[in-house]
């Protein structure tokens, strides 16, 4: 571990304490000068450090740096420091996942990102990533069918309602298939990319990305504002992210050991079924109301002449939300 990334662990591990940098010199047995170069460089990162005059250094409470240290720690194995990518910008984390899986990386490795430049969402749609947001992709060597591939998106779509309690205490819902809901607008979604041999029905591997609103530093474009939410109005305090990141982690990949098992709590979750939805896109478009998902976590749907079929992706909208 480099100076840089213990003198990080020190003053996370004493966030909002103020530590001597005569202390971190002795501990580390280097000089004052090599540890205030050290602090210098961690400000360039982007992590609010206060260095009070003979009071030393103090990594205050809204610091919320994307960062192995802060990340790794909070991992439940099998997940693990070297499996994660950090990177402050890029265009799309699900491409750069799909690199790794190319070069034969284990499933588990994630890459995580402050902003991106092309993030996607389904049907071709854009994902407005702006900083503030957590935007990660796992990758994963899933042992399903490919028509089970429904269960990929099912268990991240609970992994994520479940960090976000955890953490945050804020209760999400899901909206058929992908959507993450907080106060009737999209707080986030997931787009799960998948290479399949198509002779053996069988993944050779899935990305899944997951996009998620914490607080938007800038406003947001005019067109996304009734739509769109973050949990926070205000930035919250504590690392937040990194938690965040560390459970949505944690508990994508333990569900995502047994994707189908996640249905009953992605039934709970989903406000969809008893609502009058409008099909935008899929075999048949049109108003109908969305009856219940069904064992394959389709969404099973009766148009008003009772006619009654189950969609497997495409996209809808509630009538009395959008
Ligand atoms: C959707 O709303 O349709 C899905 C949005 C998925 C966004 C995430 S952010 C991380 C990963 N990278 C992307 O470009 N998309 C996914």
């Amino acid at each position: 571990m480099s100076l840089k990334e213990q003198v990080l662990r020190i003053l996370t591990e004493r966030r909002g304490e103020a530590v001597s940098g005569q202390w971190l010199a002795d501990q580390f047995h280097v000089s004052r000068a090599a540890v205030w170069k050290v602090i210098r460089a961690l400000k360039e990162d982007g992590h609010f450090i206060q260095a009070g005059q003979n009071r030393g250094y103090t990594l205050l409470p809204n610091s919320d740096v994307l960062s192995v240290t802060a990340i790794a720690p909070l991992l439940l194995p099998p997940l693990r420091s070297e499996l994660l990518t950090i990177v402050s910008q890029c265009s799309c984390t699900n491409d750069l996942a799909r690199q790794l899986a190319i070069q034969s990386a284990p499933a588990g490795s994630s890459v995580l990102a402050d902003t991106q430049t092309n993030g996607r969402g389904r049907q071709r749609r854009s994902f407005y990533s702006p900083p503030g947001g957590l935007y990660l992709s796992m990758l994963l060597r899933p042992s399903l069918s490919m028509q089970e591939s429904t269960f990929l998106t099912i268990a991240a779509a609970v992994a994520v309602c479940r960090a976000v309690k955890k953490i945050c205490n804020i209760p999400l819902e899901i909206k058929w298939v992908n959507d993450l809901f907080l106060n009737g607008k999209k707080v986030g979604g997931i787009l799960t990319e998948a290479v399949t041999d198509l002779e053996g029905d069988t993944f050779e591997y899935a990305i899944v990305g997951i996009g998620l609103n914490i607080f938007f530093r800038e406003a947001i474009p005019d067109e996304l504002a009734s739509i769109v939410t973050s949990l926070y109005d205000i930035e919250p305090d504590g690392a937040i992210r990194c938690q965040l990141t560390a459970a949505i982690l944690n508990e994508l990949y333990q569900l995502e050991q047994n994707p189908c098992s996640s249905l009953k709590e992605y039934r709970a979750l989903n406000f969809v079924p008893g609502r009058k939805i409008q099909i935008i896109s899929g075999i048949r478009t049109g108003t109908a109301k969305a009856l219940s998902i069904t064992d394959q976590g389709q969404l099973l749907v009766e148009y008003p002449d009772h006619t009654q079929i189950t969609l497997n992706g495409g996209e809808i909208q509630i009538m009395d939300i959008v």
